[in-house]
């Protein structure tokens, strides 16, 4: 579909360059698990598209958080593809409240659309992928991986996150292990178990070889 096409086309322009936590690659499997999940739950599916192609293509931490960007590109980008205003309102309405930030003023009635592109963005911070992304963003600020001081815990204070130096390992304890219980759909859920399982695994592997108590 030719809106389609146009709008991977900008998303893939405004990504270039961007670190790889929230490349190009990111939105493709976002885009796919969001598809996935909506074959099994509904809704409308050019809205789900649209809204997971769209939903990272202006983070305000690189917009000297300026939290009004990416409406303002979406908006001026689906008006000019003639898109109906209903629907870019609704794509709107998705990018501005499902990020992990806004997970407490969130409204408690979400539209469909919006539990499942933040259902997929969700996935695809766990699992294998998930592990993966989190190291590389560790590397990226120079990060320690890990502290053998710090016993990393879920439901942590803000004291105590503070503590933790923002390790990579602490960032599992401090978000990736709860994302699960956080997901909207049922569907989302069967897939995480999995996802989420693999990382208590890894954590497992990690303490023993790092302990020498394999
Ligand atoms: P999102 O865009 O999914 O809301 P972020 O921008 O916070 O999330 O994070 C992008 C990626 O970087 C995710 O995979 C996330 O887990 C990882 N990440 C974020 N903060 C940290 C951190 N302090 N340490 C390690 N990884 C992090
Ligand atoms: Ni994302």
């Amino acid at each position: 579909m030719e809106l389609i096409n146009r709008t991977i086309e900008l998303v893939k322009e405004k990504l270039e360059g961007t670190e790889s936590g929230h490349d190009w690659f990111h939105i493709e499997r976002v885009w796919k698990l969001s598809l996935k999940i909506q074959e099994k739950e509904g809704g409308d599916k050019l809205v789900i598209e649209l809204a997971a192609l769209l939903h990272d293509i202006a983070d305000p931490k690189f917009h000297n958080g300026d939290e009004t960007i990416a409406s303002k590109i979406v908006n001026k980008f689906l008006t000019k593809q003639k898109v109906d205003s209903e629907i870019i309102e609704k794509v709107i309405f998705i990018i501005e409240n499902m990020s992990f930030k806004n997970r407490n003023d969130a409204p408690e009635n979400l539209p469909l659309e919006l539990k499942i592109v933040q259902d997929a963005d969700r996935l695809d911070a766990i699992g294998a992928i998930g592990i993966a992304r989190t190291f590389n963003f560790g590397g990226y600020k120079n990060n320690l991986m890990y502290h053998p001081d710090i016993e990393p815990k879920l439901n942590q204070s803000k004291e105590e996150y503070k503590k933790s130096n923002g390790t990579t390992i602490n960032h599992f304890y401090e978000k990736l292990l709860l994302l699960k219980d956080l997901l909207n759909t049922e569907t989302a859920k069967e897939i995480a178990e999995h996802r989420h399982q693999f990382m208590l695994q890894f954590l497992d592997e990690f303490y023993k070889e790092w302990n020498v108590t394999f």
